[in-house]
């Protein structure tokens, strides 16, 4: 399945995910800028924040609670945001569509 990340300058990086791997270390892989992954994906660092598409908002799911947590610390939330870590591949999310937020750059 793919995913396709859109950066702030609408550039889209569209990316083959296995099923099962995370959308932080995806991204890492195949040189998506701007997702940084500093804490490896365990949820502490929030550098892997993504605006999923709100049309893919309900099949990507809320962020668990210590996500959100995370996630109020950031100085651009939107309702949509996610630490992309904590996002994994399924062929349900064939296609998903994820902003990078220009912050992060
Ligand atoms: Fe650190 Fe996602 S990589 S929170």
């Amino acid at each position: 399945p793919t995913v396709v990340y859109i950066d702030h300058e609408e550039t889209e990086h569209v990316v083959d995910v296995p099923n099962g791997d995370n959308l932080m270390q995806a991204a890492l892989d195949n040189g998506v800028p701007s997702i940084l992954g500093d804490c490896g994906g365990a949820c502490a660092c929030a550098t892997c924040h993504v605006f999923v598409d709100p049309a893919w908002a309900e099949k990507v799911g809320p962020p668990s609670e210590t996500e959100a947590e995370m996630l109020e610390g950031l100085i651009d939330p939107e309702p949509t945001s996610r630490l992309c870590c904590q996002i994994f591949m399924s062929d349900e999310l064939d296609g998903v569509k994820v902003r990078l937020p220009e912050s992060q750059f």
